[in-house]
């Protein structure tokens, strides 16, 4: 039975630890950063855990730019525990914090490749938006993250 809470600055070392565990595609951010995240988001940054350890997280900010947006910057669930629903149930509750708040997109971003996150953004209702190249099947945006970054965008609009 996964619970969902919060992030919470006595969290940070187990985030770090299941960070670890997410190469290619995930690497731990620092302490620092996490505490900024515990300290100013946290509604937004939502954990799962299993008989008391982490085993899930989800790291997603609201635009100051552009209130009626949140972007989800890292999603992570440990190896044992993946196919589970930790990310479908981390994601529904970042959906319902925008919601709440009146938000009208969900978006978010994976490398090329990543067939595993592609896989669940548009299983949990994402969709690949349409890109400059398509690279097996799914859309990329050339330097969308600077030169040499390409990634696959995704993006999930909410109707309140
Ligand atoms: C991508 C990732 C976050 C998915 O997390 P998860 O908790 O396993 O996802 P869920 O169990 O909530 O899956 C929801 C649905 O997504 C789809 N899905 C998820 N992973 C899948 C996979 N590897 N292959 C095919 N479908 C997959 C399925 O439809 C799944 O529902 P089902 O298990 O009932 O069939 C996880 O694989 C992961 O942590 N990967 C490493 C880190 C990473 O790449 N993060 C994304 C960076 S952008």
């Amino acid at each position: 039975m996964t619970t969902i809470i919060p992030l919470r600055v006595h969290h940070i070392p187990q985030v770090i630890a299941l960070m670890d565990l997410g190469a290619p595609f995930i690497r731990a951010r620092t302490h620092s950063d996490y505490w900024a995240y515990s300290a100013l988001f946290s509604s937004t940054c939502p954990l799962g855990e299993v008989n008391g350890e982490v085993v899930g997280s989800v790291i997603a900010m609201r635009s100051q730019d552009n209130p009626e947006e949140i972007y989800v910057q890292d999603v992570m669930v440990h190896p044992e525990h993946r196919r589970t629903g930790i990310t479908a149930a981390l994601l529904g509750q970042v959906r319902e914090q925008a919601v709440r708040w009146g938000c009208r997109r969900l978006w978010l971003t994976s490398e090329p490749g990543n067939a595993a996150a592609h896989a669940a953004w548009t299983a949990l209702g994402f969709l690949n938006v349409s890109g400059d190249y398509e690279d097996n099947g799914v859309w990329v945006k050339k330097d969308f993250k600077g030169p040499g970054k390409d990634r696959a965008v995704y993006e999930l609009l909410l109707s309140n």
